[in-house]
């Protein structure tokens, strides 16, 4: 397992043994996971594991429930503040399925969801565009996005893209990426998977929910967890997910001592 990279501002994201759900249906059981400025962790795991579900409670999305345990940023439980607080102390998630906000174009809304959280920066709004226009350029983005409506009528890829823009623009603390890379092509994945690379720094820590090794080629994480049935089963270095890769999750089932739901 690498070394932590040293850090300066340290942020700590602690889930502690978490118990959620949906709708009255349990989905995690007993989740706990530390991730501090620094490091890059990677989740992997089945289909219906729980590792979007694990997304959205972290960011207070109103339909998920907490049952038991907590999640703690800096020390303090964030479970009773509303998403936007979240997002307000450095938490950011870039969906699996982002939504259509017809009527909302990105640049204002890049603009807007800025100034909240870094409200200690007065940018004039031309200076604000050129940022923003550096990191579209980054992620081979048309300049011409920015005033399109969020997400309406983008394809696939051009979602995902437009979710990473938002992370590179607003610079939270800890990012979570639910599945950035699906749906991209060959190409915008080589560009998305460096530019998430060259986010990464001592002043954030970065959480990848991602189903192959293609991505972890270029973003390489600290920690690679495996989750089954809404827990966390296996953890180790980067060689865990090329051994996922080939061998599939049978193996990690097989041996465990934890009882898989
Ligand atoms: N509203 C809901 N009602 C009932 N079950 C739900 C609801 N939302 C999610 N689930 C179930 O919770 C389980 C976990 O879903 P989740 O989306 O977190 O999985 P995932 O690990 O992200 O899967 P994938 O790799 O396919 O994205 C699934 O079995 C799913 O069907
Ligand atoms: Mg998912």
């Amino acid at each position: 397992m690498t070394e932590p990279r040293e850090t300066t501002e340290m942020t700590v994201l602690d889930i502690r043994r978490l118990y959620a759900g949906v709708e009255g249906k349990t989905i995690l059981r007993g989740l706990s996971l530390t991730v501090k400025s620094g490091e890059i962790h990677a989740i992997m795991g089945p289909n219906g594991s729980g590792k979007s579900t694990l997304s959205h409670v972290l960011m207070g999305h109103p339909k998920y429930e907490v049952f038991k345990g907590d999640v703690l940023l800096d020390g303090e439980s964030i479970l009773e503040l509303a998403p936007n607080e979240r997002a307000q102390r450095g938490l950011f998630l870039g969906f699996q399925y982002p939504m259509e906000v017809p009527g909302v174009k990105l640049g204002s809304f890049l603009n807007i969801a800025y100034k909240r959280m870094h409200p200690e920066e007065e940018l004039e709004v031309a200076e604000f565009f050129g940022y923003v226009d550096e990191r579209m350029d980054t992620l081979n983005m048309d300049a011409s996005f920015g005033a399109r409506y969020l997400n309406d009528g983008f394809s696939g890829g051009e979602k995902k893209r437009a979710e990473v823009l938002q992370m590179l623009v607003l610079r939270p603390s800890i990012a979570i990426l639910d599945e950035s890379d699906s749906g991209l092509d060959i190409d915008a994945l080589k560009t998305v998977a460096r530019a998430i690379d060259k986010f990464a720094s001592p002043e954030n820590g970065i959480l990848l929910i991602t189903h192959y090794q293609r991505l972890l080629d270029f973003v390489t994480p600290d920690y690679v967890h495996v989750m089954i049935g809404g827990k966390i089963v296996k953890s180790g270095g980067s060689d865990l997910a090329a051994k996922l890769e080939e061998l599939g999750y049978k193996w990690i089932k097989d041996e465990s001592t934890i009882e898989v739901i």
